[in-house]
């Protein structure tokens, strides 16, 4: 992995860069080493999908680093006028910005935008593909929660879903049990074939140690009616974790929320602090490979 070029895709992780990341994280999480500000530096955070989690972590992260952040906001941009995200990304690349963050409805969109700007890039989201941060911070979490294989099961949208993509390579080379709860959909079951992993039904989603919930994505054309996950689906000690936003009625009944909103077998607020520390390091050790920052 190499973060002068920033973080395009979950893939360029092996198990050995992926465990020494996760050590480096926890110890983090755990006490936030001491760093020296060098010279300011600029950050561009470039979303033309919304986002609340990704942005803000990101934002969030940078206090103490020295790291002044503009926002492109495509809808209050010259790409209204008709100009295109390349020119747009040039232009941004010559205010001499020391990385970008980018999240885009088109998977790929990491690569092509990295070929055309100096600044490294770090993918916020694109399209289907892949959600590189989101699949670290849920390592951290599992990472945190156990060393020994867990039982996983994926339930919702997976055809559609970038944290599943992000996820399953992750925690595949951390060993876990991976599966995907069966929603008698042929996308379901396609996605389950194309990554080799078993489908499992809807009763033995109380068996998993951990279901990881996701969300419908609706703005990508999904119509399989899918009963929302629901406490009757749990087992006394299954735990919940979902990127967010969890859609009530969809993903998750409102009962299982409310009962999430205060039970220890939901995660979800982990992987909101997970997001924090995993986003802060690598905007680190970005910073240091750029030498604003030691
Ligand atoms: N999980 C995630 O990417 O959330 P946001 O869309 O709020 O950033």
């Amino acid at each position: 992995m190499n973060h002068l070029s920033g973080l395009l895709s979950s893939s360029v992780f092996t198990r050995d860069e992926l465990l020494k990341f996760l050590k480096k994280a926890h110890r983090e999480f755990k006490a936030p080493s001491q760093l020296t500000v060098l010279r300011e530096s600029l950050g561009i955070l470039a979303f033309f999908e919304p986002s609340t989690r990704t942005r803000v972590s990101f934002e969030a992260a940078s206090l103490g680093l020295g790291l002044r952040w503009i926002h492109l906001r495509p809808e209050d941009s010259s790409l209204q006028k008709g100009e295109t995200i390349k020119d747009t990304l040039l232009t941004l690349d010559n205010y001499n910005p020391d990385l970008f963050v980018v999240r885009h409805k088109s998977s790929g969109f990491p690569e092509v935008a990295a070929e055309w700007v100096k600044a490294p890039l770090i993918n916020a989201g694109d399209g289907m593909r892949d959600h590189p941060t989101q699949g670290l911070l849920d390592a951290l979490v599992l990472y945190q929660l156990s060393q020994s294989p867990l039982k996983i099961t994926f339930f919702g949208d997976v055809y559609r879903s970038r944290v599943f993509r992000a996820d399953q390579h992750f925690l595949r080379l951390l060993g876990h049990r991976l599966s995907i709860c069966d929603d008698e959909s042929s996308e379901t079951a396609l996605t389950a074939e194309a990554y080799k992993l078993p489908l499992v039904s809807r009763k033995a989603l109380s068996k998993a140690d951990v279901i990881i919930c996701l969300r419908v994505q609706t703005e990508r054309g999904s119509t399989v009616a899918r009963r929302p996950l629901d406490k009757s689906d749990f087992g006394p000690k299954t735990l919940i974790m979902h990127p967010g936003p969890a859609i009530q009625g969809q993903d998750l009944s409102e009962e299982l929320a409310l009962f999430l909103e205060t039970s220890s077998q939901s995660l979800i607020l982990k992987q909101v602090q997970a997001g924090l520390c995993v986003r802060r390091l690598l905007l680190v050790d970005c910073l240091k490979q750029r030498g604003t920052l030691k």
